[in-house]
């Protein structure tokens, strides 16, 4: 299937799944080489980032931890802009080597305003892990540590990836026609 339908839009195949699988793998060699002997903690965001959390994991050959937390921004609390808080973040954070896992960075603003959060709770090292970049939408000054793919600034659904809700479950990653 090399089209699909998802609510209103029509999308078509942009990274099959044997692409994504292979490209996760080597994210996670390069991890496991870089983190060898430390223990780190992923911290994968929620929704988007299940599946790409899941398969990261499952290549690593290093002892690791993993969690997942979901974040919510709020308008309008601040002059300074939104207000992201994460829910379920249990962890201390404290002198640990922690990997955010994100599915998609598109503007950066998320991951720009909640690593200062984190940083709060003094880790020793924090980097981030994300699938997808839309590296020409990206406003926000953000260092990304591991980038599985840099793609086009179009939508894109699957591979825990949705368009309001619907498309996660598809093994591809999907860009809109
Ligand atoms: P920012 O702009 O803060 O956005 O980097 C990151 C979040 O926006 C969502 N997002 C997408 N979700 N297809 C999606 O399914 C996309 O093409 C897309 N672009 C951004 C996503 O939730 C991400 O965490
Ligand atoms: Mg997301």
């Amino acid at each position: 299937m090399s089209t699909v339908k998802v609510h209103d839009k029509q999308f078509e195949v942009y990274l099959s799944e044997a692409v994504i699988l292979e490209r996760v793998k080597a994210l996670a060699e390069q991890i496991s080489q870089d983190y060898a002997g430390k223990k780190p903690l992923f911290i994968a965001i929620l929704n988007g980032s299940f599946m790409f959390a899941s398969d990261l994991f499952k290549q690593l050959h290093i002892e690791a931890e993993l969690c997942f937390i979901k974040l919510a921004s709020y308008k309008g609390m601040k002059s300074s802009g939104n207000v992201v808080t994460s829910i379920g973040l249990e962890d201390d954070l404290f002198g640990k080597e922690v990997i955010i896992v994100e599915d998609i960075v598109d503007t950066g603003k998320t991951l720009h305003h909640f690593l200062p959060k984190l940083m709060h709770q003094q880790p020793k090292s924090l980097k981030i892990a994300t699938l997808l970049h839309k590296s020409e939408a990206t406003t926000y000054p953000l260092a990304l540590d591991y980038v599985g793919f840099d793609i086009p600034n179009k939508f894109v659904v699957g591979y825990g990836l949705d368009y309001d809700g619907l498309g996660r479950n598809l093994k591809e990653i999907y860009q809109v026609i």
